[in-house]
């Protein structure tokens, strides 16, 4: 099988080497050279990865069977529609319904009017006058997002990016005067967050393990959000702070909007990715997206169980899928990005990094690259956007991370990443977050961190016990 993969981060260098590893033979379209593509494609010829015509024109050339579609830019802009047209298989929603991702208003329309619970009060803006409206509607606190793609970046919220509901309307109105689509005002929710991946084929929906995100940009979740620092998934593929049930309920959102997709004629033949905040009136939807998430989509394919994954994307695109194709390791896995120095909000590029790619092998530790380009033996030039990804996996998350620790220090150079990514403290804090949240005036207790929790059959309400799973208090 010939695979062209669209899009040149470390996502794509995950499914690259995941097909290649599965015996595919890959091509790869990136706009810019990527050193792990490079070696998976050794004929890898820059192009633009969102324009249709560039793309199918390298899928014809390069003979692929199937194209896998990385980044939302491309869907947004019609590139799996374009290939479709042209006779080839693709992984990737259609345009139309990759507007789930691509227009936060549409996608929280859709859901309301399909039905679809578990989506936070919200109002969009176009004008200075509909942002007082918004404000009136949803109330206080609440988070400004842009309508259109951001890239997780640009939202801001209440209580943590500005203060008064004065300054929160002033960000809005600039963001507006900045062009684009608009803005959504929504409800804040508190609580904790994770991403539940799915495929979607045209009959069924099958989850992936849930991956918690780290998406701010400093230790301890401070700094500016970003496309992600790092992620997180545990053995049993929920997390320490979510059980089954909790699992399940954010599943029935993905389910019921494939569902709805379907139904409305939507073609979508990819992964569908809710980012969801755990309340403690159960998972409420942040966003949609239409593709893997990066880096999530990291853990996911490090999981998968070798020799398949060529066969698994091409069942997605093909539009049904062998159950028995859906298998993922029960391992804990932690994922940590090497950026560059001030990522988030004034990255500098430009600098280098010496990696000893060896030492990290030794380690156990995958390596993927981002946003690097080559400078000399074992050296690579940052760009602006996240430069490594590190992958390593154990029984435990914070094994996981200690792995990925003693991997960082194979990289020398001017970077930044975060330690706390998958620390016992930092779990330790999200669960008594989520179980003070549930539980009022609770008394914070040691609590069985990554350890399995049992599968809980799901029950109507979202109590305690239900989300945390065995680690809550029962009564
Ligand atoms: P989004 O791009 O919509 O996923 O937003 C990026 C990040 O902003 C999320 O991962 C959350 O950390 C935060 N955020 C977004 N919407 C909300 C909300 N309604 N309440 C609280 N935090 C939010
Ligand atoms: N990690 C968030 C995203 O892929 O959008």
């Amino acid at each position: 099988m010939r695979v062209l993969v669209v899009g040149g981060g470390a996502r794509e260098h995950a499914l690259a080497w995941g097909l290649h590893t599965a015996g595919a033979e890959v091509a790869a379209i990136a706009a810019k050279e990527n050193p792990g593509l490079r070696r998976i494609d050794p004929e890898f010829q820059r192009g633009d990865p969102s324009n249709p015509g560039s793309v199918v024109e390298r899928a014809k050339v390069r003979k692929v069977d199937l194209a896998v579609i990385g980044p939302e830019a491309p869907l947004a802009a019609g590139v799996s529609d374009a290939l479709r047209d042209a006779g080839i298989a693709v992984f990737g929603p259609s345009k139309a319904a990759a507007r789930i991702e691509s227009s936060k208003e549409f996608a929280r329309n859709f859901l309301s009017q399909h039905g679809i619970s578990g989506v936070p009060k919200f109002a969009s803006a176009r004008t200075t006058e509909e942002v007082d409206a918004a404000i009136r509607t949803v109330g206080e606190p609440f988070v400004v997002k842009p309508i259109g793609l951001s890239s997780g970046k640009g939202v801001w919220v209440q209580g943590r990016d500005f203060a008064t509901s004065e300054e929160g309307a002033a960000y809005a109105k600039r963001l507006l005067a900045l062009g684009g689509d608009g803005i959504v005002l929504e409800e804040r929710l508190d609580g904790e967050e994770f991403s539940l991946m799915a495929f979607v084929t045209d009959s069924g929906v099958y989850p992936m393990p849930v991956v918690l995100d780290y998406k701010r940009a400093l230790e301890d979740d401070k700094g500016p959000n970003t496309g992600g620092m790092g992620t997180a998934s545990q053995r049993d593929h929920l997390l320490p702070f979510l059980s089954a049930a909790g699992r399940d309920r954010a599943l029935e959102i993905v389910r019921k909007t494939a569902e709805a997709m379907r139904a409305d004629g939507l073609l979508y033949r990819g992964v569908l990715y809710g980012g969801f905040m755990l309340t403690a009136k159960g998972p409420y939807l942040l966003e949609f997206n239409a593709r893997f998430g990066d880096p999530e989509g990291l853990n996911a394919i490090a999981l998968y169980e070798p020799g398949d994954f060529a066969h698994l994307l091409e069942g997605v695109a093909a539009g049904s899928l062998d159950p028995n194709l859906v298998r993922f390791r029960l391992r804990a896995s932690v994922v940590k990005y090497v950026v560059p120095p001030g990522y988030g909000t004034a990255p500098r590029s430009g600098g280098t990094i010496q990696i000893d790619e060896p030492g990290i092998e030794a380690r156990g530790v995958k390596l993927f690259f981002g946003d690097v380009e080559p400078a000399g033996p074992e050296r690579f030039t940052l760009g602006t956007s996240r430069a490594i990804a590190l992958v390593g996996e154990a029984s435990a998350i914070h094994e996981a991370s200690a792995r990925v620790e003693a991997a960082v220090a194979y990289v020398q150079g001017e970077f930044t990443w975060r330690r706390d990514i998958g620390s016992r403290a930092d779990m330790a804090r999200r669960t008594e977050r989520m179980r003070a949240l549930l539980v009022p005036g609770s008394k914070p207790s040691p609590l069985p961190l990554s350890v399995a929790a049992p599968d809980a059959p799901i029950s109507s309400a979202g109590t305690a016990a239900e989300v945390l799973g065995d680690s809550a208090p029962q009564h």
